[in-house]
């Protein structure tokens, strides 16, 4: 019988900044969290990203290498990030020259559910449940739907 290679979801080569909570299980590794930062269940942090202070990450959200979120955001439940846009016709897989960037400012609330291909999001944004960004969002508002478009002044 095969037996398959298992690997373990933890916290491993993590900056942390004060007061940091985290609800576990959570798989966090090589990023920088800052002070006052909450972690909901089942998130995964990658390599290299940074979260601001006082930001809240809720349950089952993703965050890839090459995000770096601001402060005193929220990212809802189930938040994707990507940095791989398969623009090849596939995966890029470990050739991470192909990966792409994602920066979020400070104050950006994203809804649950939403997804965030690699674009700059300005400070004081809100980003509606379910959306699909694809396009940098430069100035502040309610943007929602897919692709995201502005609905209306925040
Ligand atoms: C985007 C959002 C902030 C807009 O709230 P709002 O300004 O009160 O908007 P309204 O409910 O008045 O809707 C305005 C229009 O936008 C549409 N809309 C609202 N939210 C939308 C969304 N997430 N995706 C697509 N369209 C949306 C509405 O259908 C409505 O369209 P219409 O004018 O054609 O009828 C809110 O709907 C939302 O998605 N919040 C996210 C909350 C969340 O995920 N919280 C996580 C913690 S529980």
């Amino acid at each position: 019988m095969n037996a398959p290679k298992i690997f373990e979801t933890g916290v491993v080569d993590v900056e942390f900044g004060s007061n940091v909570r985290i609800v576990n299980p959570v798989n966090l590794y090589g990023c920088t969290i800052g002070a006052d930062v909450f972690v909901g269940p089942f998130v995964e942090i990658q390599r290299d990203v940074k979260i601001g202070r006082g930001t809240k990450v809720q349950s089952h959200s993703f965050i890839c290498e090459l995000v770096e979120i601001g402060e005193d955001c929220f990212i809802g439940h189930g938040v994707m990030f990507i940095n791989d846009l398969f623009s090849n016709g596939g995966p890029a897989g470990g050739d991470k020259a192909m990966w792409k960037e994602t920066r979020i400012g400070n104050k950006v609330s994203i809804g649950s559910n939403a997804t965030i291909l690699p674009v700059t999001i300005c400070d004081n944004v809100v980003i509606g449940a379910g959306s699909v960004v694809t396009k940098n969002i430069l100035m502040p508002g309610i943007y929602a739907g897919n692709p995201a478009t502005k609905i209306r002044e925040t």
